[in-house]
């Protein structure tokens, strides 16, 4: 069975779904720890109530952030993970932190990626009067918001939502397409060839409309 560490920092409802498809028989992984870089981190207690290792690593206490990420690396490296996992996870990350996990350091974002990268991306796609938008899982490259393409789930804008109504409504694509593009990696149906996504045959093609 695959070992995942996620890093988190804050809520941490994602790593909770991940929780939950394990829980439930639905994620054959081992999940050997959660790491946050905030000390008060909502989802720090809940991954110690499910009997998970939990670490926070304060980013406030390096210098610069090539030493955050080389002790973020050295505590994870620990954890020997085949697979590392950003669920809300609000750091960048340095060239050398994703080029040495490269192939097994997955992202959720909030939006239909190419499309809003970065914050606040349910406010910019009701400004910018979208009719569809998102959550995507990609694997991460040096590239901020912009690796490869795992899954996405496209929500309809409604014309009264607000930035609350539709982030939540997201959030539940969120919840349901990131243990399934974990499923994948854990069942040997993913991986990430010469910069690409390769999905084994039989698998859906990337769309979880
Ligand atoms: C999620 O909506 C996730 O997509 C987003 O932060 C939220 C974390 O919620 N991530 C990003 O914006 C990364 N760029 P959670 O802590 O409840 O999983």
């Amino acid at each position: 069975m695959k070992n995942i560490v996620i890093l988190i920092s804050g809520r941490g409802s994602n790593m909770e779904a991940l929780i939950a498809a394990r829980d439930a028989g639905n994620l054959p992984v081992n999940i050997a720890a959660v790491i946050s870089n905030r000390p008060d981190a909502k989802g720090l207690e809940t991954a110690q109530r499910a009997g998970i290792e939990a670490h926070f690593i304060d980013h406030k206490a390096f210098a610069g952030r090539e030493a955050f990420d080389g002790a973020l690396a050295e505590c994870i490296d620990g954890f020997a993970p085949d697979l590392v996992v950003l669920a809300g996870f609000m750091r960048i990350l340095s060239e050398g932190f994703v080029r040495r996990y490269e192939g097994r350091l997955i992202n959720i974002h909030p939006s239909l990626l190419p499309s809003f990268p970065g914050l606040h991306t349910h406010q910019r796609a009701l400004e910018e009067g979208v009719r569809i938008h998102g959550c995507t899982v990609h694997f991460v490259t040096p590239a901020l918001d912009h690796g490869p393409v795992i899954i996405q789930a496209a929500v309809p804008v409604l014309d009264d939502d607000t930035e609350a109504m539709l982030a939540a409504r997201i959030l539940t694509q969120e919840h349901r397409i990131y243990p399934q593009a974990v499923r994948w990696f854990a069942e040997d149906k993913l991986r990430l060839e010469n910069g690409r996504v390769r999905l084994a045959a039989g698998q859906n093609d990337g769309a979880a409309l």
